[in-house]
């Protein structure tokens, strides 16, 4: 583990335990909630099980409504010994990750601390019938847990992964905060229904919470499942032809990490990632005999070839999840200056997505041999990059890319 990420977690850790300390005199007398304990225990462990993954690392769990009951109904300090019993056997389980438990549980505990000291000192009663009348008070506790959380979740991540934790946020955790948002007037009505009910009400809530999250799993699945339908269809073009095996795969490899250089939004890096690998799906509709000839290609054999892109966009616009993908297919061997193929646009009428995508193609292009040729050397791939930026590729993005490259970023 680094250095840092071991200080990190220390600290949070010796921060999670000084905070308990603090919040003993406010804990109830414990045998006479033994059994909400256990109860909210065996649902916290539960909650870890139905976790969902980040894409860029991390996950969220459907933890945070329990949390904000426990706080409003028996305040941070029991909030925080449910934390702690819910992960012991976590701990016990995974004995080689129980760093990664342990920093799960620590921040936790100090979410879920944080946001109970922030709720009795903004004027909320803990344990109230009349919960109902303390709606601001709970609105800052929630609040009060999502950004502690959510901070302490981007940090470990970015140290892990060396990315910033601005960037980690705009991947990762942009998306979470709208779901804490959701699940908070959730916990909320729980917390109202529990004082009135008891567990039965926690029971009713709990198994619709379950569902909701289990959809969203299986949606992310499907994601996966989409992409592997993907691949397959592009390995059929690369199989075709010897000298372009991989191909597809390394393109779209390489334009998500550019992507992700020039902070495109993720929903975008999906489409260009799909579109990526999919790029010379049209050239299923091209003859054996003209992709793979070793000779200099005639002009009508060219213009063939240069159909691709075309019969690939109206391949890719009649399935729908990747219509958005089209027009990336469609411009990809546009150029910069304008003369390209196959609608001769120009700089910024073409898409940016096309236009990443046409530098990654060419590099991936020189970087591999072909009947006609062998595969360039790195300095020469670069070079004829810088010497064609502003000409076939955009500016901007051939710069970055060059520098991507420079970085030895790529593996
Ligand atoms: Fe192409
Ligand atoms: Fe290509």
């Amino acid at each position: 583990m680094k250095q840092k990420l071991k200080i990190f977690i220390t600290l949070v850790l010796i921060s999670a335990i000084i905070l308990l300390i603090l919040l003993l005199p406010t804990m109830p007398i414990l045998s006479e909630i033994w059994l909400p304990i256990l109860f909210f225990t065996v649902i916290a462990m539960l909650a870890e099980y139905l976790s969902v993954f980040l894409p860029a690392g991390g996950q969220i769990t459907v933890a945070f409504p329990i949390s904000f009951v426990i706080i409003l109904v028996y305040g941070p300090a029991v909030a925080i010994l449910v934390e702690i019993l819910s992960v012991i056997w976590e701990i016990l389980k995974k004995r080689d990750n129980w760093y990664k438990t342990l920093f799960n549980a620590a921040q936790y505990s100090l979410s879920s601390g944080l946001a109970g000291v922030v709720y009795i000192s903004s004027g909320g009663v803990v344990g109230t019938q009349n919960i109902i009348n303390y709606l601001l008070p709970a609105a800052l506790c929630a609040l009060t847990y999502c950004l502690v959380n959510s901070i302490l979740v981007a940090t470990v991540i970015s140290l892990d992964s060396g990315m910033s934790v601005s960037k980690v946020y705009r991947i990762n955790i942009k998306e979470v905060i709208p779901s804490y948002l959701a699940e908070a007037p959730m916990g909320f009505i729980m917390a109202i229904i529990y004082v009135h009910i008891g567990i039965l009400g926690i029971l009713l809530f709990f198994f619709p919470l379950l569902l909701a999250r289990q959809s969203f799993e299986l949606y992310t699945r499907m994601r996966k499942i989409y992409l592997d339908t993907i691949r397959t269809l592009a390995a059929t073009i690369d199989a075709k032809d010897p000298y372009t095996l991989g191909h597809s795969e390394r393109v779209s490899h390489l334009a998500v990490q550019l992507a992700r250089k020039l902070d495109f939004a993720e929903t975008e890096i999906e489409y260009l990632e799909y579109a990526a690998i999919l790029h010379d799906i049209g050239k299923i509709g091209i003859e054996d005999r003209i992709l793979g000839k070793k000779d200099r290609l005639t002009d009508e054999e060219y213009d063939k070839i240069k159909e691709h892109p075309v019969i690939g966009a109206s391949i890719i616009g009649s399935i729908e999840f990747l219509q958005k993908c089209s027009q990336t297919v469609l411009h990809h061997h546009e150029r910069y200056e304008g003369g390209g193929y196959p609608h001769g646009l120009k700089g910024e009428e073409i898409p940016r997505t096309a236009r990443l995508l046409a530098v990654v193609d060419a590099y991936d292009a020189m970087n591999s041999d072909r009947p006609y040729r062998k595969k360039l050397s790195e300095n020469d791939i670069l070079e004829e990059i810088e010497r064609e930026s502003g000409k076939q590729f955009d500016p901007a993005i051939a710069r970055t890319f060059i520098s991507l490259i420079k970085e030895k970023k790529v593996v």
